[in-house]
């Protein structure tokens, strides 16, 4: 099995960066006392690793005076649903985990993330992620939800970094470099905004004459000249808190929802002299923001060709990409071959030179190098070692393991069992609950009964064993090392080692057997009077109503023919 696991883990700049990422703040998790312990161990020689680790997520580059605000009460009108929006998957997570996910390695002192509607299940989707919740109830605004963040943003961050909940493609280098700029720019606010084709249905930036940013005007609120205007607000802001507060005071709720919008601190801050910058994003996709069911399918789309082609990158070959969905935590080594229509879920881990083909799914699954799975698979939580082949139409529930060398072949269901090395079951079986030694041959039909109807019994089998087609497997049997089973045995009891067990009715030949039944139904045939012959055309009468309620009496539930 040693290939199961051969190839490569998550890489190490992304094992150490959660210890790295503490020591700019929000220490590593709380509950992980080992790696506080190592944090602060590996402290003292931080200058040594700076060097050598300086990427993305290092604590050079974090942002100590700022806290992260992600916007996530709000409900889903225009999706109608009864989940709220930023708990609508798209690219294999919530909406709103995409975000925290971007949010995380920024090192700010404190990820927050204000919720409302459906608040316990939002909150439980980032927790892992490290994010503190913040209950905003009722829902007034994306003013008003920072109002409700104030105390729990505290007097000690300089700067605010505020992200909708429902905008999942932003990336965490967009987030620091508008951090960066905010920083740099000693602006009150910095918006992130992009250049639409389309801004329909977003807020848009009003600049003044010289460039500045005046004010958000929302869709709603918009002159017929200002329609023009494609740079709209992404919702993704830096503020300086010290000059946000006293504006969020004076939002007022003049607007067709009654509610208090952050978007009009902007131009509060621009009257008052406030600095206040835009900064474009290069890559306007990435602020699209999931008010409709169209936009998270379009959200979903991007992200799914993200992973693609980062595998591709990775020297996956993958035919006719647009058509396979891989999730984000999915791994595939090098030259594997994915085919058409198949979709790779969860935590699904595939090795080196594998063929996936058509049609098949799989489902938190650990796949070794050089695996086949030939077309419509559908594999869950299960374990294929190395050149272990399936299908085609195989179906492997959780906890099937099939060893290196091993096959499955087509109509064969496979629960909680374990095929050893080279150990086969090619047509129309079913094995539940079962160990199988290796080598051993399991017949065309195969079935382990391992279900009483109340409890579940185990079948084991032994090494080198041939197993007959058509037999039946009553759990809990074993059958030992190098044994034979009869085709179309009900096996009930133990087999022992190298026997030949053989359970089923002894056949009988009756040899003429047929020629004779014919002579004698040709005889009494021609026996009876012709009159008797002819009358078989008529119709048959109605049997009497005398016999038909005798009938009735010695067989009640009978229906007539
Ligand atoms: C908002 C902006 C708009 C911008 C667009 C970008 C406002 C008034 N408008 O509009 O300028 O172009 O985002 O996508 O901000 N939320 C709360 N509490 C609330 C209301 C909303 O937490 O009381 C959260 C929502 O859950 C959501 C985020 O804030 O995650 C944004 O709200 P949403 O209703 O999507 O705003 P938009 O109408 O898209
Ligand atoms: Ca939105």
């Amino acid at each position: 099995m040693g290939g199961l696991f051969s190839f490569a883990g998550p890489s190490r700049l992304a094992r150490i960066t959660p210890i790295f990422a503490g020591l700019g703040r929000p220490a590593a998790p709380p509950d992980r006392r080992e790696e506080s312990l190592f944090h602060w161990r590996t402290s003292l020689r931080l200058s040594v690793v700076k060097i050598s680790l300086a990427g993305e997520n290092s604590p050079a580059m974090a942002l100590p005076d700022f806290v992260v605000v992600i916007l996530a009460a709000g409900k889903s009108t225009r999706l109608r649903s009864n989940l709220t929006k930023v708990l609508h998957r798209v690219g294999g997570h919530p909406l709103v985990e995409h975000v925290a996910r971007a949010c995380r390695p920024l090192g700010a002192r404190a990820l927050l993330v204000v919720v409302g509607h459906q608040s316990s299940e939002v909150a439980a989707a980032v927790a892992p992620l490290g994010a503190r919740a913040v209950l905003q109830q009722p829902q007034r605004g994306t003013g008003h939800a920072l109002v409700v963040a104030r105390k729990a943003i505290g007097g000690r961050a300089k700067y605010a970094l505020v992200v909708p909940g429902d905008a999942p493609l932003v990336r965490t280098e967009t987030l620091r470099s508008l951090a960066r700029a905010h920083q740099t720019g000693q602006a009150a606010a910095t918006v992130l905004s992009a250049q639409l084709a389309d801004p329909t249905g977003y807020g848009r930036i009003l600049r003044s004459q010289d460039g500045r940013v005046a004010a958000i005007v929302e869709q709603s609120a918009l002159t017929e000249d200002q329609r023009g205007i494609n740079e709209i607000n992404s919702s993704i802001y830096c503020f300086t808190l010290a000059k946000l507060w006293p504006c969020l005071a004076q939002l007022r709720p003049a607007n067709v929802h009654r509610e208090l919008y952050l978007t009009d601190v902007i131009a509060l801050l621009s009257q008052q002299g406030e600095t206040v910058l835009a900064q474009v994003a290069a890559d306007p996709q990435e602020v699209l923001g999931c008010n409709t069911r169209a936009e998270l399918s379009e959200v979903d789309r991007t992200f799914r060709q993200r992973k693609r082609d980062a595998l591709m990158e990775a020297g996956v070959s993958i035919l006719l990409p647009e058509t396979v969905l891989i999730d984000p935590e999915v791994e595939v080594g090098a030259d594997t071959v994915l085919e058409p229509c198949i979709q790779l879920l969860g935590k699904t881990r595939i090795g080196r030179g594998c063929t996936i083909r058509t049609g098949s799914v799989l489902r938190d699954t650990l796949l070794g190098d050089a695996v086949i799975v030939e077309p419509h698979c559908v594999v869950v939580s299960s374990r294929l070692g190395n050149g272990a082949m399936i299908g085609p139409f195989a179906r492997l529930r959780p906890q099937a393991e099939l060893r290196a060398g091993a096959r499955v072949g087509n109509f064969v269901e496979v629960k909680k069992t374990v095929l050893a090395e080279g150990a086969k079951a090619m047509h129309l079986s079913y094995l539940g609950d079962a160990r199988i030694g290796a080598h051993t041959n399991i017949g065309a039909g195969t079935i382990t009964c391992n279900y009483d109807g109340t409890r579940k019994h185990p079948t084991t089998i032994g090494k080198r064993v041939f197993i007959g087609s058509d037999t039946a497997l009553v759990a809990p049997v074993r059958v030992g090392d190098g044994a034979y089973i009869a085709a179309g045995s009900t096996i009930t009891d133990n087999v022992p080692p190298g026997a030949l067990g053989i359970a089923r009715g002894r056949q009988v030949n009756k040899p003429g057997w047929v020629a004779a039944r014919r002579r004698e139904a040709a005889a009494a045939h021609s026996a009876r009077p012709a009159s008797k012959r002819a009358s078989r055309k008529k119709p048959r009468p109605k049997p009497r109503r005398k016999a038909a309620a005798a009938r009735k009496r010695r067989n009640p539930s009978r229906r007539r023919r």
